[in-house]
């Protein structure tokens, strides 16, 4: 058996180790084109848990390895003239030249030839000289681009730029300096490698780049630039070039990682961003999983082992980009965060990649989260909340929250969900239970389903709807109870389905035209939501002055039902909707083309029932922030639509996301559509609601304190678990309305849940060091 391998960095060496000590008769070759010691960078980071999978895998080079790295516990903030250190972050950096030092005299002793200065040209030749060819050959690899037809890369190269620099500044943790100048923001992330050594990864966006000349300035002179933006920070060190030209990040993706005998590894095939650090972790983590993969096929052709890595290993690299292209898109839009308050922009900057939480901080650093909860409370407090001023303050998500009016006790809400459960759009006895045990489950703000202004505007048959003096009575009901025996304030959303009407039960096939008994349907264009749909009729002005008064004399019922808020649904390819895409509108008048004539149909709505309810009540819309449609509405303009909505008197964006078309193709993922919210609130500094995938209380806390949304709806579930936030409540030690009759339930939750939170601080207090978790002090001394 013959294998070659292109490229000598940390993927190349670490397979040809791993499989050269395993089958000793196979001859393994390394073809790099540099020489042993050329190579380009300083430092490289690896996690606590990667060092770990390296011990296990060669013991030789993990101990090498590891008496070589500088180790640190602390993450240091630096921003806003305010510095924050938070511990219990487990990382270790070494050289890279180092690393690949180590590697090469590792696969050198078990046996494998290493051919520096050897450059790989003709790639298809050399792929029929073995019988497996690893490409482990970068981020730039010609061997992904000569195959390209079969592995089928994209490369998505992010706006900022960045330069990897060194200097002599010594750190005792990972560090963040954010600095604002006359020309911009500049980042650097910082690390010491080695004694002496430290890597200084600088950032800004393209804008800054332009303005400071730096796309005129060599390596040299961009350096000195630098050394004057950081001169306070580098304390009279230096700063080291090493081939440092600026460059932007290239995501890579490749849809498929083998083509016969060759085999993509590291970089070659999939790069995530700088900021978390794991470019180095996936190249070797991907040596580990294609010889695990030839492990588990002896004897067999090597394209089964190939086929098996690659299916085996997909997931976990897709997790780690998304990971990445989420903290690069916060470093990317750090402007927009410029003036928070320093300890909520730190939360933020440490929760940005979803891995780390607002629980998971409680345990590693307490400190932190208990200025968390200060901060969060002392903001709150300057709105003028006497409750948020107990000692220590409730966790962000039990902290309330203010629209015009109305006071929501906590953040968490009961997203709006149609139960289809309605006669003639009348609520029942279904309702009444729904509703009461979700408001007594302890949420701050209870929303009502669609609540449709005619009986023409409703999706299915079994849709509630607001238009008769009997459906008056029957929310009227609903809201006495919850407000009797509740604190919970409950929202009326109100709709109208456009396209989507007429449509069967959502059980008995979503968005699916009735076989019988449909009624006639409206939309901003006459197109059909499937092509199967019936098609609706193009809204004329007489239709459009009918519905407003339609929503206006549903507004009026439900004030006098006692709704507490009122939202307006302009999302998910309903009516409202239908104006706002481009998708849905096409039309030539003055209700279609640019935003601002999508928009006119929908802010004549908002507009008239901002007339109508009651001035001290507050009012949300509901919009789809993105089609997730190519052609469809993009985050700029959604925070366009957002402003719009805002200057018409709306309070409060509740920001979910596409159902606009049948063929849109979503991104799902934990809280997928926070990221809109985050950008809405941010960037207009509107408040916001966020909707989707949300499940935890945990989740709750991270998305509220790091200031991605005010409030958190939840929709499913809370279908599973009504009292979400009692329970949530009980877990934390926070004390909120609880129904007399389920004190004693709430007590024992309580009792139980704190027992558990000593058990895991505890076990986390008891837990061994592992052998490498020193601190970077310790390693230097
Ligand atoms: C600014 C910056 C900061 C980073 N910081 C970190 C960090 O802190 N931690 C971390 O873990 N990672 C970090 N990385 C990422 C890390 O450097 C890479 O992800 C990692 O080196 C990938 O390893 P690899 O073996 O796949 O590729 P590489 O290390 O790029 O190795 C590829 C090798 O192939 C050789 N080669 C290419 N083509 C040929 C050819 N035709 N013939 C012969 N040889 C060839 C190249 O010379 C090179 O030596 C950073 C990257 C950048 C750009
Ligand atoms: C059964 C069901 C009914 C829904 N009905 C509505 C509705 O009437 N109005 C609305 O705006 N969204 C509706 N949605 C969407 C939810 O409010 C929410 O945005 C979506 O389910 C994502 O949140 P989740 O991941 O917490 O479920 C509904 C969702 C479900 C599951």
């Amino acid at each position: 058996m013959k294998v070659h391998v292109v490229g000598g960095g940390p993927a190349g060496l670490y397979a040809a180790i791993l499989i050269k000590k395993s089958w000793p008769e196979t001859a393994v070759t390394v073809f790099e084109r540099n020489r042993a010691d050329d190579t380009f960078g300083f430092g490289v980071v690896f996690s606590d848990e990667t060092l770990e999978a390296f011990q296990t895998w060669d013991a030789e080079s993990y101990r090498a390895i590891t008496s070589h790295f500088a180790y640190w516990d602390d993450i240091e903030i630096h921003f806003a003239g305010t510095v924050r250190r938070i511990g219990g972050n487990g990382f270790c950096g070494c050289s890279r030249r180092t690393l690949l030092k180590l590697l090469a005299e590792r696969a050198r002793s078990l046996g494998v030839q290493l051919r520096y200065q050897t450059e790989i040209a003709d790639v298809a030749e050399f792929a029929r000289s073995a019988d497996l060819v690893i490409a482990a050959d970068g981020s730039n690899s010609r061997i992904r681009e000569t195959f390209a037809g079969i592995f089928r890369p994209t490369v998505d190269l992010r706006p900022n730029r960045f330069s990897w620099m060194g200097s002599t500044r010594p750190f005792d943790a990972f560090t963040f300096f954010f600095h604002e100048t006359a020309h911009g923001i500049f980042i650097a992330h910082c690390y010491q490698y080695e004694l002496g050594r430290s890597t200084w990864v600088m950032e800004t966006d393209p804008d800054t780049f332009v303005r400071a000349g730096l796309d005129r300035m060599d390596e040299a002179a961009s350096a000195r630039f630098l050394e004057g933006v950081f001169a306070q920070e580098l304390a009279g060190h230096p700063l080291i070039v090493n081939r440092s030209v600026w460059r932007n990040f290239p995501t890579i993706r490749c849809a498929r990682w083998t083509a016969d005998n060759v085999v993509l590894l590291g970089d070659a095939k999939a790069t995530a961003h700088f900021s978390i650090g794991s470019g180095t972790k996936l190249a070797m983590e991907d040596a580990i999983a294609l010889y695990q993969a030839l492990c588990a096929a002896p004897g067999q052709d090597v394209r089964v082992a190939l086929a098996r890595y690659e299916a085996q290993r997909r997931d976990e690299v897709e997790r780690t980009q998304h990971a990445a292209d989420v903290s690069l898109v916060w470093f990317e839009h750090v402007r927009r965060l410029w003036t928070m308050n320093p300890v909520r922009f730190a939360f933020g900057l440490m929760t940005r990649s979803k891995a780390i939480t607002y629980d998971n901080l409680a345990l590693r650093a307490p400190d932190f989260i208990a200025d968390v909860d200060r901060a969060f409370a002392g903001e709150v407090r300057a709105q003028g909340f006497e409750v948020a001023a107990t000692r220590p303050p409730p966790p962000p998500m039990f902290q309330p929250f203010r629209l015009r009016g109305l006071t929501i006790a906590n953040r968490v809400v009961v997203s709006p969900m149609c139960q289809y459960s309605a006669t003639d759009g009348l609520p029942g006895d279904w309702h009444l239970v729904h509703y009461g045990a979700r408001a007594i489950g302890g949420a701050g703000l209870v929303f009502s389903e669609m609540t449709d202004v005619s009986a023409d505007a409703r999706i299915t048959p079994g849709c509630a709807g607001m238009y008769t003096d009997a459906h008056e009575t029957a929310w009227k009901r609903i809201v006495e109870f919850v407000h009797a025996h509740s604190a919970a304030k409950v929202c009326m959303q109100l709709g109208h389905a456009g396209r989507k009407g007429g449509t069967r039960l959502m059980w008995e096939g979503i968005d699916e035209p009735l076989l019988e008994g449909g009624w006639p349907i409206i939309s901003a264009s006459a197109l059909p939501y499937f092509p199967h749909s019936p098609v609706p009729a193009a809204m004329t002005r007489s239709d459009m002055d009918l519905v407003i008064e339609e929503f206006v004399a549903a507004a009026r019922r439900a004030d006098r039902a006692g709704f507490d808020m009122l939202e307006l649904h302009a999302a998910h390819g309903y009516l409202l909707a239908s104006f706002i895409s481009p998708l849905t509108n096409i039309r030539d008048d003055a209700y279609g083309g640019p935003l601002a004539n999508r928009m006119r149909f929908p802010l004549e709505v908002f507009r008239a029932l901002r007339r109508t309810w009651p001035d001290d009540k507050p009012m949300s819309v509901r919009f789809s922030a993105t089609d997730w449609k190519d052609g469809g509405l993009t985050g700029e303009e959604s925070v366009e639509v957002a402003r719009l909505f805002a200057d018409a008197g709306c309070d409060l964006i509740d920001v979910s996301a596409g159902q606009t078309v049948a063929d849109d193709q979503p991104i799902y993922g934990r809280m997928f559509q926070t990221p809109f919210s985050d950008q809405i609130r941010n960037e207009a500094g509107l408040a916001t609601m966020c909707v989707g995938a949300i499940t935890t209380a945990d989740q709750v806390n991270t998305i509220v304190a790091a200031g991605r949304a005010d409030l958190v709806a939840l929709a499913r579930p809370h279908l599973v678990d009504p009292s979400f936030t009692l329970r949530a409540a009980a877990w934390y030690g926070v004390d909120i309305a609880c129904p007399p009759q389920y004190f004693a339930g709430k007590d024992q939750i309580f009792r139980n849940s704190v027992r558990d939170r000593e058990d895991v601080s505890e076990l986390r207090r008891r837990a061994k060091p592992k052998p490498h978790a020193t601190t970077f002090k310790q390693a230097a001394e």
